[in-house]
């Protein structure tokens, strides 16, 4: 454990806001959480991988953990590779070394920032692959009692950017490791658009598609070291065929995506920029010129910057097409996490 010497959280979260925290604390073991979990038993606590889905919205009147729990177990079979993985361990490192070591299973998944540990909360997900979908178990620290439970992929209850860690295990629990599964006879998913020119290649390895990945999220998304931001902001709004249908009635052009025989996604980054929202500005914040779904940290945007154009953002979208977003990125007051809609 580490008591870190600043306070400043600029460079703890990737929008890059200059919010504070009462302190900042390294914790390296699970013994390390239990200890600070009993030592500040009565100040506001946050546990913080990199920040990469948070927004800050006011200093932050209580402790930050930083999860920094590193390794990676491998166990082979005839079948498949089944890796664990403390949660500190960097997610887009981790993709890397499974492919540097002749496994496959994430390349869909490289770029995402975020630590592993982080993954199972809201299920990331990107070109047409789910961290579910290479779950096996997540390990998880049950403050209350300090032992350390398994739960197995059904149990986490994972959905679109959902997990039960976003309902009924939110508080007072830590995901200390997770189990993959990564089966050898996998193949790459190329279902997402722009992965589907893959499919002409006969030679292609789980590599070219982690390069093709790379590359349309460097054109799409911008980069937090460069520019702050949390990726996409909201969520694609899920809505009822009949919603979905009027809608498209209406504008033709609008992608839907099919997800039940009820159920309809919508892309809200289109909705955004059929809005004409795209490359608004709001003080420092901005919507971005690439990708509509994407708040960004332009210009030393303060908190309340962000948060009033992610509320026009919400207000345009919702007078134009009657469609409610809500938001991806986990909004953090002074002592807890809020939502838009309070504040
Ligand atoms: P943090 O932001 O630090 O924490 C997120 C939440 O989880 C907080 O509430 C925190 O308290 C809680 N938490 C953190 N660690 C633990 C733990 N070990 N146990 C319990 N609770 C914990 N997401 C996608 O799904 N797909 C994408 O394609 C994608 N692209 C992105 C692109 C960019 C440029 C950015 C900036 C973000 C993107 N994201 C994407 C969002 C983000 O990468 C993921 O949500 C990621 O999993 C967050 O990891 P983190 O370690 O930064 O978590
Ligand atoms: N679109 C627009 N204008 C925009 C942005 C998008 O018209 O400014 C349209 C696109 O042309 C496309 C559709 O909207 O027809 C969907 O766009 P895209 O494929 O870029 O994906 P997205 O829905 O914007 C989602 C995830 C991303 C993930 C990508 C790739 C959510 C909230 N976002 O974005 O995840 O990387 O798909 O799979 O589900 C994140 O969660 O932070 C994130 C970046």
């Amino acid at each position: 454990m580490k008591i870190l010497p600043q306070t400043s959280l600029k460079s703890f979260h990737t929008f890059g806001l200059d919010v504070q925290a009462e302190k900042i604390i390294q914790a390296d073991t699970v013994q390390d959480f239990i200890q600070i979990w009993e030592g500040y038993s009565k100040e506001p606590k946050l546990l913080v991988g990199e920040g990469s889905n948070l927004l800050f919205c006011e200093n932050f009147e209580g402790i930050i953990i930083l999860n920094r729990l590193k390794g990676i177990g491998l166990n082979e079979t005839d079948s498949a590779w089944h890796l664990e993985v403390a949660g500190g361990e960097n997610w887009h490192d981790l993709v890397c070394w499974t492919l540097d070591n002749g496994m496959h299973g994430l390349e869909n998944l490289a770029l995402i920032p975020g630590l592993t540990g982080s993954a199972p909360i809201q299920n990331i997900g990107a070109y047409g692959v789910e961290f579910k979908d290479r779950c096996e178990y997540v390990d998880v620290l049950m403050l209350e009692t300090g032992e350390v439970r398994r739960f197995s992929c059904d149990e986490c209850e994972f959905g679109y950017r959902d997990s039960v860690f976003k309902r009924q295990l939110k508080e007072g629990t830590i995901i200390v490791s997770v189990g993959l599964i990564l089966p050898k006879s996998g193949l790459s998913n190329l279902e997402y658009g722009p992965l589907a020119q893959l499919k002409k290649n006969p030679h292609l390895t789980p590599k070219d598609v982690f390069d093709k990945v790379c590359e349309i999220r460097r054109e799409k998304l911008p980069d937090p070291l460069q520019m702050g931001n949390a990726g996409s902001f909201f969520k694609n709004p899920i809505v009822s065929q009949l919603t979905a249908k009027t809608l498209k009635e209406k504008y033709p052009k609008m992608p839907c995506y099919e997800i039940s025989e009820t159920e309809v996604k919508l892309a809200a980054g289109w909705l955004i920029e059929a809005a004409g929202l795209k490359g608004r500005v709001f003080g420092g914040a901005a919507v971005h010129e690439k990708q509509a779904l994407v708040l960004v940290n332009k210009n030393l945007a303060t908190a309340l910057d962000v948060i009033s154009l992610a509320r026009i953002v919400v207000e345009t979208v919702q007078g134009q097409f009657n469609v409610q977003l809500e938001h991806e990125v986990r909004f953090i007051d002074k002592n807890k996490e809020t939502r838009l809609a309070s504040l």
